[in-house]
């Protein structure tokens, strides 16, 4: 039993899933979500992308930790979180407190056609190669779980989390089976 962890945190790579699994948990779970991009482009005003180009990426790192640091204190939360908030291992180590960490993990062909061609990533494939295998390991450290969402609709990745989280039914704790 993983006493008293009551956040779900997916973590992952740009365009694995993470937003639209995290509001499908919330709901069949009737949990809260909460995004940290979402939270940084309210508490801005401005979308993460303008934050990137006006203030550059170390004010957005600094402003994603602020939140992190404060959506870690919720409890029976489900949170998505940006892509790069696991590059930081203080960022891990705060959302583990009160947290199981699932990582979503899709192919690069995947990828490709889910994340918005315009995005400065997609100026070209090697550089998106690149940028995925910097920072597996990152990743791959911080997971509890990891979860395979290429090619697969969002009801079968929620079931095999809520499966591997033991949390079908109303149960409200986590048992990771181990
Ligand atoms: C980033 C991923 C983005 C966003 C920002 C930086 C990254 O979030 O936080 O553009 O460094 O991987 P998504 O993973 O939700 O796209």
């Amino acid at each position: 039993m993983e006493r008293g962890k009551s956040n779900i945190v997916l973590i992952g790579f740009i365009a694995t899933g993470k937003t639209s699994l995290a509001r499908e948990l919330a709901r069949v779970l009737n949990r809260r979500q909460v995004d940290s991009d979402e939270l940084i482009e309210a508490r801005e005003g401005r979308p993460v992308r303008d934050i990137f180009e006006v203030y550059g990426e170390k004010a957005f790192r600094d402003l994603e930790k602020e939140i992190i640091g404060e959506i870690s204190q919720l409890e029976d939360s489900i949170i998505s979180t940006g892509g790069g908030v696991c590059l930081d291992p203080e960022n891990i180590e705060a959302l583990r407190k009160n947290g199981i960490l699932i990582l979503l993990e899709s192919d690069i062909e995947t990828l490709r056609e889910r994340i918005d061609p315009t995005r400065p990533i997609m100026k070209s494939k090697e550089k998106l190669e690149e940028m995925i295998a910097s920072r597996r390991d990152s990743y791959q450290r911080a997971a509890d779980i990891r979860v395979d969402t290429s090619d697969r609709s969002i009801e079968d990745i929620r079931d095999e989390i809520l499966t591997r989280l033991n949390l079908e039914g109303d149960k409200n704790e986590f048992n990771l089976g181990r």
